[in-house]
């Protein structure tokens, strides 16, 4: 029954009852007689109690709805109000729910084309880096090297010292281009790119050790994509927010699928609020429909596990 007819009926009811009293056996004098009083007051009060259920009642799915509202977050979906209540309240909240299916879809095909064009104009980027000025600076280091051979000694040591800082630049110019690339994750695969991810993050500060056994469910080109950058991102807040001693990579098969945990032996999350490195490790968990989660690790530091569904691994 619809909230209107609930409460219409009910005020109604009571409307009428009181009528049908008063012009039957029912009087009510003036002065009122202590009887009649009680009479009304214990009436109004039956009447006001029924009232307040039947709101209280009608109301309290469009309040469940409120909250969901506040609480509804597209990078955490699935989580629907319960259909619940008068018709009008369900009705709603119905729309509501395919309003949510709507902006999630629609959320996780936006996220979709703006990471693969993300990935593309990184992969621009570190061709440029890698031919245009990666194959400028080997020419220089080639001319220095012509050069230093003929110098009078008196320059030689300048000359050593450019030749110390191209060879630098090029060194380096071949990182930025490795991590915005990971070709690696290319040609070697996975288990090759977290070793080689692992030991770029190991300094003196950090040890980083990684796990991937070497029967684990193929995954796809795309998932393959999705640990790596999650690994990667995870690796960066553990060097620069976490102080930790330690950490790991591992990749282990779990039932349904594979599982990637990020743990380190840090200060741990405390209630930091989520930035966009965050943010984009679920949008990339959702495109492949993996479920990510950011946890105390045992003892202290942070658990980061992302679950890649069997659907999205093919058998080797
Ligand atoms: N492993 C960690 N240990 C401790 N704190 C962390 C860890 N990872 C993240 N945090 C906290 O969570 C916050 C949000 O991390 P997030 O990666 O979303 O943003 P960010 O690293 O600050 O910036 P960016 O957008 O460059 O990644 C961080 O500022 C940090 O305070
Ligand atoms: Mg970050």
């Amino acid at each position: 029954m619809s909230l209107f007819w609930r409460i219409f009926s009910l005020n109604a009811v009571g409307l009428i009852a009181a009528a049908a009293l008063l012009l039957g056996p029912v009087t009510v004098s003036t002065p009122v007689l202590p009887g009649e009083a009680l009479a009304v007051v214990v009436g109004l009060a039956a009447l006001l109690a029924a009232n307040a259920l039947v709101l209280r009642i009608g109301l309290a799915p469009l309040q469940r709805l409120g909250r969901a509202m506040a609480t509804a977050d597209l990078l955490r979906p699935g989580a629907r109000a319960p259909v619940a209540g008068p018709a009008e309240t369900a009705a709603l909240i119905t729309t509501y729910n395919t309003m949510l299916d709507r902006l999630e879809a629609e959320r996780a095909a936006g996220a979709a084309r703006a990471l693969s064009a993300q990935e593309r104009e990184r992969h621009r980027i570190a061709r440029e880096l890698h031919d245009e000025v990666g194959q400028t600076l080997t020419a220089v280091l080639l001319q220095l090297k012509r050069v230093a051979d003929r110098v009078p000694v008196e320059l030689r040591e300048e000359v050593g010292q450019a030749q110390e800082a191209t060879r630098a630049g090029l060194d380096e110019i071949r990182r930025i281009a490795r991590r915005l690339r990971p070709g690696v994750l290319e040609e070697l695969g996975l288990p090759s790119a977290l070793r080689s991810l692992a030991a770029e993050f190991t300094t003196h500060g950090l040890t980083v050790r990684h796990h991937v056994p070497g029967d684990l469910p193929r995954l796809t080109e795309e998932s393959e994509l999705v640990v790596y950058r999650i690994a990667q991102e995870g690796l960066t807040n553990t060097a620069r927010h976490a102080a930790a001693d330690r950490a790991e990579v591992r990749l282990s098969p779990v039932t349904g699928g594979v599982e990637l945990l990020v743990r380190d032996d840090g200060k741990g999350l405390g209630g930091a609020p989520e930035g966009s490195g965050i943010s984009g490790m679920r949008e990339r968990a959702l495109l492949i429909g993996a479920a990510l989660s950011l946890e105390p690790a045992p003892g202290r530091g942070t658990d980061i596990r992302l679950r890649i569904p069997a659907a999205t691994a093919e058998p080797r």
